[in-house]
């Protein structure tokens, strides 16, 4: 059958005290919205459709992709009148499967299993429902004695006897198409906040004898809808328990998972070590057989395996096989570093590229530089790549050394095996198999220990 996944988000979210719409918010990096998305079509939806109204402009940019349809809500008059404004995007037949774009915990495994209880049970409409045991502000499910389905009253329009009913509406639903299309206009606005109800769908296929059910969900954590930053914080924790237990379960070690921060789309190897603080964002790749140690922040990298990172931050970078780096070392944009390479303590490399078996130990900057095989960086080297007004790129070829406290003034070119002697300030190129010394000849002072001795005696003399 024919699957449409529609989602309603075109609500102000007031209680997120936001500039950004509610959907927006990131839960483990990626927006409420996307992990809606990404539930519903991982459940078989062939069609996916994006009620919209406050934010949404940005809402569309920042979510749009090939075949996801947004219909705008320029008024939010209740979930009734944002699925109507869909209307002419649903299909005539087949199933639609309606969330909400705030609810991030959905799996795509529990509406696949509401799916099949809505054909299999050959239901005209059918809600996912939760037992709570503070059922407050939601709408509460309306069963008669044998437990068949009437309607769903929300809490403004309950009396005393519905309040106390446990089963709520979670806001999700499955409906025929046809039935879905055929009913929306018989939806009215009277009611406790002049609001037209998706949920009075139920009463109205109810009296027209169609088949309605409620499916209780195994698990009540995934309909969790986030209102504020509160909830969005509870939801993140709860993501990313999911998150590390999946890495877990596939090989990957965490000292601490509880410490362990990994966004959605991170992919790590098996044997990967974790250590706590780590924090991993984006489209980040690790290796198998890496250590990735303590207070480490990966954003967008990819690093080779059997590497080890230690108190680092790598952003937007590559790291090859077998390669040390840290601590302390800061890798920005645009930094590729080779297989064998060791990157140590306070080295910060920008738009570089380091050859295999290079090492730059300590205390280095290497910006703007392409940086051949086995090169060793001595301490202190700064790679000096801007004018004051344009950047320039150096290259070192292989096997070159550069000495301790060396400036390599760009645009310069150490070709292969050249040799820069320590402190040395280069600007020019230092030809292949050369050694460069540019510092000042040392002038010798006999006795000046001595004098200097003799001259804090008298000093203390006088006083
Ligand atoms: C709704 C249900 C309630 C259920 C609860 C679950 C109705 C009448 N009530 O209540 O039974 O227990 O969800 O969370 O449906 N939206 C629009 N346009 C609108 C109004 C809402 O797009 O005009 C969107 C919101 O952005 C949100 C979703 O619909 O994503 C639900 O709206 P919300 O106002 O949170 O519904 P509730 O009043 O909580
Ligand atoms: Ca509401």
């Amino acid at each position: 059958m024919r699957k449409t996944a529609l989602i309603l988000a075109a609500g102000q979210g007031t209680r997120m005290k936001s500039e950004t719409p509610k959907v927006l918010h990131k839960v483990c990096g990626r927006s409420m919205l996307k992990h809606v998305l990404d539930a519903a079509e991982g459940s078989g939806a062939e069609q996916n459709v994006v009620v919209v109204g406050h934010g949404a402009d940005e809402v569309i940019e920042k979510t749009g992709a090939p075949g996801l349809t947004f219909v705008h809500q320029k008024q939010q008059l209740g979930t009734g009148h944002a699925v109507l404004m869909a209307e002419h995007v649903l299909p005539e037949e087949g199933l639609v499967l309606v969330l909400c774009g705030d609810t991030p915990l959905i799996t795509k495994e529990t509406l696949k299993e509401f799916i099949t209880y809505h054909e299999e049970a050959e239901n005209s409409v059918s809600v996912l429902t939760a037992i709570f045991e503070e059922p407050y502000g939601y709408g509460r499910i309306v069963k008669d004695p044998e437990g068949r389905l009437l309607k769903i009253v929300e809490e403004k329009d309950a009396d005393p006897e519905e309040k106390k009913i446990k089963e709520i509406n979670s806001g999700m639903y499955c409906f025929d198409a046809a039935s879905l299309k055929a009913n929306l206009k018989k939806i009215t606005n009277d009611n406790a906040q002049g609001e037209y109800y998706l949920t009075d769908l139920i009463e109205i296929a109810v009296k027209q004898e169609e088949k309605t059910g409620a499916y209780p969900v195994k698990n009540r954590e995934e309909i969790m809808g986030v209102n504020t930053r509160v909830q969005l914080a509870a939801a993140e924790g709860i993501m990313r328990k999911r998150i590390n237990e999946k890495h877990m379960l596939a090989g990957v070690g965490m000292v601490d998972p509880e410490a362990v921060y990994i966004e959605t789309d991170v992919e790590i190897g098996k044997d990967t070590l974790i250590y706590p603080g780590a924090i991993l964002s984006g489209k980040t790749i690790i290796g198998e057989g890496c250590v990735i140690g303590q207070n480490c922040r990966i954003e967008n990298s990819v690093i080779g395996e059997g590497t080890e990172v230690q108190s680092s931050t790598i952003i937007d970078s590559k790291v090859g096989k077998d390669t040390s780096i840290g601590p302390y070392a800061y890798l920005r944009p645009k930094s590729s570093i080779g297989n064998d390479v060791k990157i140590g303590d306070f080295v910060e490399v920008k738009n570089a590229s380091i050859g295999d078996g290079s090492k730059a130990s300590h205390l280095s900057y290497i910006g703007d530089a392409d940086v051949g095989k086995d090169v060793n960086i001595g301490c202190g080297v700064v790679f000096v790549n801007y004018d004051g007004v344009n950047k320039f790129r150096s290259t070192v070829e292989d096997e070159a050394f550069i000495g301790s406290n060396s400036n390599l003034v760009a645009p310069v070119h150490v070709e292969k095996r050249g040799y820069v002697a320590a402190g040395t300030t280069i600007t020019r190129k230092v030809a292949e198999g050369t050694l460069v010394v540019g510092r000042p000849k040392e002038r010798v002072i006999q006795g000046w220990g001595e004098r200097k001795m003799k001259e804090k005696k008298e000093k203390k003399n006088v006083k």
